[in-house]
């Protein structure tokens, strides 16, 4: 998980995803899911494509068809890495589209329209350029989860894996940052940088309390609780690990607990589930509906159709291009 792992191509990878996910996927739906997966791979094969997933997406498209896999940040290096014809994103558009803009010449395809972000949502073009006439000469730090268009407004983009890093790394006093205000929290309180926010929310992280955390260590003694940076500061006070998706699973692989909580979206759990079955997995289940669009039967009618292409214009494209390279060669921060 959160890792590169051999391309999936064949009928064994379908006996070892449902081994994976045993417990996981009931064996009916598995009566549905087995000849979606046998598709897909007779399909990236005449395709050259690749396939990308987030470690939000459901197990079976996870574990079952995914070639790649990890948080937005392994995402968009391995998307910068790619030498397939075809990359089809199982994610969000955000993703897709800085798939797109580090590789302009390649098709960037995702299986469905609708998967968009509420922190992508947040913030336009024009709010930065705004931001950047109230504070002139502060640059602007841009989370991926943005369009391309708020990219190529800003000086450099961040992940949540490494948020910190890139806002020490331009060596400014100030910096604005947006659009999630969440995450600009938990900058600022690790850095001296001042940090000027912006009021973007994900609508998933959001819903997290830090009641909730306290109710997860009453009834689930010694519990880990390792919470995502786009929760609210409460909950990020009350967890004792907080990092980005991948850092969650690095935690896991790494200290093996024997009870977690992973405050974040449901499927992370799932697939970390699938990996570690010893474990015990307490589940917040709060359900990102954008990541939730994608599906393997979605998959197969991107892969038939060729659809839905992913296109940024040109000059959108080069100049978002630029903040989105300054990140990648930040590149992960301290373990997030
Ligand atoms: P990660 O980069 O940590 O995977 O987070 C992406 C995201 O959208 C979390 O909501
Ligand atoms: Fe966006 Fe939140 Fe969904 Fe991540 S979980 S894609 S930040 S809405």
């Amino acid at each position: 998980m959160g890792c590169e792992r051999a391309v999936n191509t064949g009928s064994s990878n379908v006996a070892r995803t449902r081994e994976l996910t045993r417990g996981l996927i009931p064996d009916v739906e598995w009566a549905v899911f087995e000849p979606l997966i046998e598709k897909i791979n007779e399909l990236k094969r005449r395709r050259n494509a690749v396939i990308l997933a987030h470690n939000y997406q459901t197990p079976e498209i996870f574990h079952g068809v995914a070639d790649l896999t990890g948080d937005s940040l392994a995402l968009a290096q391995q998307a910068q890495r790619s030498d397939a014809d075809v990359i089809v994103m199982c994610g969000v558009f955000f993703m897709a589209e800085t798939a797109k803009v580090l590789n302009p010449g390649r098709t960037v395809l995702i299986p469905d329209l609708e998967a968009g972000c509420s922190l992508a949502d947040s913030i336009t073009g024009a709010d930065v350029r705004a931001l950047r006439a109230r504070h002139p000469g502060v640059p602007v730090v841009t989370y991926v989860n943005t369009s391309a268009e708020v990219k190529a407004e800003s000086d450099i983009c961040c992940t949540s894996a490494n948020a910190v890093e890139v806002v020490e790394s331009l060596g400014s006093e100030r910096v604005i940052f947006v659009p999630d205000r969440y995450l600009a929290g938990y900058v600022a309180a690790n850095t001296d940088v001042e940090i000027l926010p912006w009021d973007g929310r994900c609508e998933v992280h959001e819903q997290f309390t830090a009641q909730q955390v306290r109710a997860y260590r009453e009834q689930f003694p010694g519990v880990v609780v390792i919470a995502h940076p786009e929760c609210r500061g409460e909950v990020l006070d009350a967890a004792d690990v907080v990092g980005s998706t991948a850092a969650m699973v690095r935690y896991v692989r790494d200290h093996r607990p024997r009870r977690v909580a992973m405050i974040t979206e449901c499927s992370m759990a799932d697939n970390v589930a699938a990996e570690f079955p010893d474990m015990e997995l307490v589940r917040p289940c709060t359900v990102c509906p954008y990541m939730k669009r994608i599906t393997l039967s979605g998959i197969v009618e991107a892969l038939e159709k060729v659809q839905y292409r992913v296109e940024v214009p040109p000059e959108i494209a080069e100049r978002a291009r630029r903040s989105v390279e300054m990140m990648l060669a930040v590149g992960r921060g301290g373990g997030r």
